[in-house]
């Protein structure tokens, strides 16, 4: 899978965005192993704590498909500058497809960056400490 294919699925996502409070619209595009794509966009709330970042509705909306191992995920948004993943949704990535995920990351023209996960959250919280 090309990451402009996956970059087309994210932004096929974002347009599904919904964000009238922050106008910022994400989307997500997360490749299984099988070579599944799960999307995820930001979905707001007039709480606005309660909103859900693009990234997480797609680990979430992968996990109830019955997906459990990945290797990519694209994320896109209207920015001039090429997105990176809050810190919360590194921590759920963390945990749910693992420290090699790719992180494929686009500005709006398609410029992109591409990270491992572990490189995006290191020193990482997960279950060994507990
Ligand atoms: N947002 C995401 O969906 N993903 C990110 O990686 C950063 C932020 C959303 C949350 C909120 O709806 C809007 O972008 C502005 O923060």
């Amino acid at each position: 899978m090309k990451n402009e294919q996956l970059l087309k699925k994210a932004e096929e996502a974002k347009n599904l965005s919904y964000s009238p409070y922050s106008k910022f619209r994400v989307g997500a595009a997360l490749l299984d192993e099988k070579g599944n794509i799960h999307l995820g966009t930001n979905i707001e709330n007039s709480s606005y704590s309660l909103t859900l970042c693009a990234e997480r509705t797609a680990v979430f909306e992968a996990y109830l498909k019955g997906a459990r191992k990945f290797r990519a995920i694209a994320i896109t948004s209207d920015s001039e500058k090429i997105i990176t993943p809050c810190g919360a949704c590194r921590q759920v990535l963390m945990e749910m497809c693992g420290p090699e995920l790719e992180v494929i990351m686009f500005d709006k023209h398609g410029n992109t960056q591409v990270e491992k996960l572990k490189s995006l959250l290191p020193l990482s919280f997960d279950e060994s400490f507990l």
